[in-house]
């Protein structure tokens, strides 16, 4: 059955493990990550982004979620990611989303905190949860593009100020990660005593953003049959397991999905070079996608904490 974020967060906050959004934008992401979290009885997140909507079609993920929650019977819950066109999130809250995100990260702060009351009012009377967001990430996202020399970190106080003033569930931070696989130049560093600042002062479950590991492994299977994928850099797992220690509840996943799906649908068309069967290719993605959940579960330690 579908849940909300802030059930989901708010146990994840006092039991100090975090739940893991994996990105959905097709069928087989949905049956690989409702096989992970159903096999290691974790709750999970499925995160759909403007593009991802777009793409598939709404009411085809709608209906693909609920069926695999029903399926599992494990405890997930359907989010937007990085909500930022208002009747996309009206459309969210009104038919069958259980979380929202509002992305008014890229506004000025007291603009921000407007649009995203105005959410949180709007979420309220269909029991929707919100999320909001407070600093900016580095990288490029779909629609929105901002520059590293922008990128401009949560500020604690100010966090304090739009927890309280926007009535948000959850609040994703900016502490240094990025979106996509290149994420550092050079070693990776997150603002860790940020972070923990931050968690002193807010009461609400904290989100971490572009928190992809980008196998390197995955990577080099995918550059071995055809990829060209750089200099990647990801956030390594002790990070990871650091900034849950310090308090982040909600982990955000999607590259690391995508790269290990590409790297095995390549290795299968270059293995079978005659085949042509989707099921085929399709499946072995499906069936790398499934090991990158699990991994990503038990880094977050929410195997096991469905009841
Ligand atoms: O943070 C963004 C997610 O990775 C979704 O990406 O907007 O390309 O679907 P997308
Ligand atoms: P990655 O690009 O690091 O997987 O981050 C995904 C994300 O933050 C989705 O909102
Ligand atoms: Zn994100």
């Amino acid at each position: 059955m579908l849940v909300t974020n802030k059930e989901l967060l708010d146990a994840a906050k006092k039991g100090k493990y975090a739940v893991g959004a994996f990105n959905i934008n097709n069928m087989e992401f949905i049956q690989a990550i409702a096989e992970a979290a159903g096999e290691l009885n974790s709750p999970v997140i499925l995160a759909v982004s403007e593009g991802a909507i777009k793409y598939a079609g709404f009411e085809n993920l709608v209906s693909m979620v609920r069926i695999a929650a029903e399926r599992e019977n494990a405890r997930f819950s359907l989010h937007l990611d990085h909500g930022k066109d208002m009747d996309v999130i009206e459309r969210c809250i009104e038919n069958g989303f259980t979380s929202v995100m509002i992305d008014g990260s890229p506004l000025p702060f007291e603009e921000n905190i407007a649009v995203t009351r105005e959410v949180v009012k709007k979420a309220a009377s269909h029991g929707v949860s919100v999320e909001g967001e407070l600093g900016k990430l580095a990288g490029v996202e779909d629609n929105v593009s901002v520059s590293e020399q922008d990128a401009k970190f949560t500020d604690p106080d100010e966090a304090v100020q739009f927890v309280e003033r926007t009535g948000v569930d959850s609040l994703a931070v900016a502490v240094g990660t990025s979106h996509g696989a290149y994420k550092f130049k050079s070693e990776p560093r997150l603002g860790m005593d940020r972070l923990s600042e931050i968690a002193s002062k807010v009461s609400i479950p904290l989100v971490l953003h572009g928190a992809s590991g980008v196998n390197r492994e995955h990577v080099e299977i995918a550059n071995s049959f055809g990829a060209g994928i750089g200099d990647a850099r990801g956030v390594p797992d002790d990070a990871i397991k650091e900034a849950v220690r310090r308090g982040i509840s909600k982990v955000n996943i999607d590259t690391d999905m995508r790269i290990a799906f590409t790297a095995f649908i390549r290795k299968k068309f270059s293995e079978d070079p005659k085949g042509f069967d989707p099921r085929k290719y399709l499946g072995a993605g499906r069936d790398a996608i499934i090991g990158v959940v699990k991994a990503k579960i038990r880094l977050f330690g929410s195997e096991n904490k469905v009841r």
